[in-house]
Formats: structure tokens, C-alpha cells, sequence
């Protein structure tokens, strides 16, 4: 028996424990098969070029699910949403196109477009940049709300969106309309002195002869009847008369729910004004006074955020033509009781001239 065991292990093959370095090498080669380098950099690469790929989609799709890589908010950036243009065409995760919750609705030439200047400094606000003329233009109005709301730049759910429209002021159907889409609307509005305003107007309209090469009266011809009384037909006087207009407003809408801004201050203190819109709109005081700055050559303030400085284009603080004393003297003597029945309407009185 003894001798049988002897024999049968002289017959088992057996593998000692490795000693030396190749000895381990060639263990390796044996557990992992053979990769070669080349075949290593290509699956990174490709690997890298997919993960390349999904962020610049999911940027360009709005389909971002790792906040952190596509929402700028939660990187705590906020002034990014601060910017010049912000939504019109980048959308984020949670963003949406949405209807104004605020619009400017008037008056034409009396500042406008520095209020909505102003407004887009904010961070919760999204400003439509272009007048939209959707509440006053028959067609469009018709079309649907939908392509109206498709109009409107991406939005957070906790920004308020702002589109201007002067046109929207003046014309007959349109509150009704605005308050069709939302009864609780907030809108702005800003009164200028109506000489002012109706000179304005009537540089605004000759310019736009002008580039067509179309004949254009002098300011006295239009705005005189041939009795030499005031011309009320005249589409520039008729947009003055203020009271007019917002009666129809407040057929639809409390004084409470339109702010009311007087083209000077606007001119003269945008922070000041600006604070009180804020409160208006119950957001938090995001604009200030190092957001604006006076350009002597332009006449106004400008403004300037962290990444830009920009004053309004050359369109607005145009040059007004010399009027004749009589005829301004005319003009006054006739808005003065509009002027006063508009005073009583808002509460406020303005102070223009009426002489
Ligand atoms: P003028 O061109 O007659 O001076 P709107 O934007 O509603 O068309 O209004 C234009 C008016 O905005 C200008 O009329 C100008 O008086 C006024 N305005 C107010 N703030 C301004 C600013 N910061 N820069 C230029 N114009 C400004």
C-alpha cells in the first residue's frame, strides 16, 4: 500500500509558486487577455465624444436632467439671468414660454422703450423685445393666444415676463382683449407732457416719410386745422388726450392694477422710478442706482450691468423741430382740461403747462 501511494505521486504534475518577475508577467498576460494601447485611446475617445455630445444636446434640447451641468441657476449663477436678450432663444431646464404677466401698454413716445430697457436689468423679469401687436391687430389676435404665447422668450417659473406695446394704449378693443387673457393682468403706463408726447409723435411719423422719400408738412400744418384751431383729428393730438383712452382701460381694469409713471421722472431718476416698479410688480429691489449712468452726448442715462453698457438707440432722444411759441401756446390751452380731467381719474397731478 505504502508503495502504491509512493508510485501514484511521483505521477502528479506540480506547479511551484512563481519566484521571479517574469514569472508574475506571465500570470498577467494570463488573467486579462491582451489589449492593445491603440484599442484603449479609441474607447476613451469615444467615450469622451459621447459625453461631448449628450451636454451639447442636452443644452440645445432643454432636456437637461444633471442640473449642475445645464442649469446656471444651480450653480448659483443668478446674473445670468440678468442679461441683455436672456430667454429669447437659450432654453434651460424648467424653462417655458409663458404670457405676460405685465405688459407696457402706452404711451407711445412717452419712454417706453427705456422702461422696458430698465425692467430687463432685473433678474425675475424676461422682457419681449419687439412690440408684439398682437391685442390690436385684427389677424393675429384671430390667430390664437397659443402663437402669441410662442412669441414670448423662455422664462423660469418664478420670472415675471414683460412685452411693450404703445399701440395698445389708443386702441379701442384692446383692454377688453387683455383682460380676456388675464383679469389680473399688472400693466404699465407712462404719461408725458402731451406737447411733448404730440411733437414726438410727429418727428416719429416724419421720420419714417422721410426714408420712404414722401413729401412731409411741417408740424404747424399738421397739427392746425385750416381755421388755425387744433387739429383733432390729427392722430398725434388724439393720442394725447389721455383721459379718453384710460377711461376705457378702467372699464376693465382697477387703478390699482396699472402703475403710472410720469415720463420725467423716468427721464431724470430711472432708479428712483424703477425701485417703485419693483414694489409694483412685489419682486425684490434688484435694480440700482450703479445700474444706470448719464451719457452727455446722448442727454439720458444709460445703462450698465456687469457685462455691458448700453444707452438706447439713436431713434429715441431724437431731436424735436423748433414750434412756434403760438402754436405751442395753442396746444397747452387746449390739453389743459383733458390734462385736468386726467389728473382727477389717476389722483395725481402732473403739473404741465397750460399756457
Ligand atoms: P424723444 O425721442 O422725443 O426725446 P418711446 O420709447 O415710448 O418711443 O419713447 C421715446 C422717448 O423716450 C424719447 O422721446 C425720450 O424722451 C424718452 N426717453 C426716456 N428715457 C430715455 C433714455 N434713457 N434714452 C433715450 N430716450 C429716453
Amino acid at each position: 500500500m505504502y508503495e502504491q501511494v509512493k508510485v501514484m505521486s511521483s505521477h502528479i504534475h506540480y506547479s511551484p509558486l512563481p519566484t521571479n518577475e517574469s514569472d508574475i508577467s506571465n500570470i498577467h498576460k494570463f488573467a486579462f487577455p491582451k489589449i492593445s494601447r491603440l484599442k484603449i485611446v479609441g474607447v476613451t475617445f469615444v467615450i469622451l465624444l459621447s459625453v461631448v455630445l449628450v451636454v451639447i444636446s442636452c443644452f440645445n434640447k432643454g432636456y437637461c436632467s444633471n442640473k449642475s451641468v445645464c442649469n446656471p441657476e444651480s450653480e448659483g449663477n443668478r446674473s445670468d439671468r440678468g442679461q441683455y436678450g436672456k430667454g429669447e432663444h437659450i432654453k434651460f431646464h424648467h424653462m417655458k414660454r409663458r404670457l405676460p404677466q405685465c405688459i407696457i401698454i402706452g404711451a407711445r413716445k412717452a419712454g417706453t422703450r427705456a422702461l422696458l430697457t430698465y425692467l430687463n436689468i432685473h433678474p425675475g423679469i424676461v422682457v419681449k423685445g419687439e412690440e408684439m401687436h398682437f391685442f390690436d391687430d385684427e389677424d393675429y389676435y384671430y390667430d390664437s393666444l397659443e402663437s402669441y404665447r410662442k412669441q414670448m422668450p423662455y422664462s423660469y417659473p418664478d420670472q415675471i415676463t414683460i412685452e411693450k406695446t404703445p399701440a395698445y394704449f389708443t386702441e379701442e378693443e384692446v383692454p377688453e382683449r387683455i383682460y380676456r387673457m388675464n383679469k389680473t393682468i399688472k400693466l404699465l403706463l407712462i404719461f408725458r407732457d402731451p406737447v411733448e408726447r404730440t411733437i414726438s409723435d410727429y418727428v416719429q411719423i416724419a421720420e419714417g416719410k422721410k426714408s420712404k422719400n414722401k413729401y412731409v408738412a411741417s408740424f404747424e400744418d399738421h397739427v392746425l386745422d385750416s381755421k388755425g384751431n387744433i387739429n383733432r383729428s390729427y392722430r398725434a393730438v388724439k393720442s394725447s388726450i389721455y383721459h379718453k383712452h384710460l377711461s376705457r382701460w378702467l372699464e376693465f381694469f382697477s387703478l390699482n392694477q396699472i402703475y403710472i409713471i410720469e415720463s420725467k421722472d423716468l427721464v431724470e431718476n430711472p432708479s428712483v422710478v424703477m425701485y417703485d416698479v419693483e414694489d409694483f410688480l412685489q419682486i425684490e429691489h434688484e435694480i440700482k442706482p450703479s445700474n444706470f449712468y448719464f451719457n452727455k452726448t446722448k442727454g439720458f442715462y444709460c445703462v450698465k450691468t456687469d457685462t455691458l453698457q448700453k444707452c438706447l438707440a439713436d431713434s429715441k432722444g431724437r431731436q424735436h423741430p423748433h414750434v412756434q411759441r403760438s402754436v405751442i401756446s395753442k396746444l397747452r390751452r387746449f390739453f389743459a382740461p383733458h390734462n385736468r380731467k386726467l389728473y382727477k381719474m389717476v389722483g395725481t397731478d402732473f403739473h404741465w403747462a397750460e399756457e
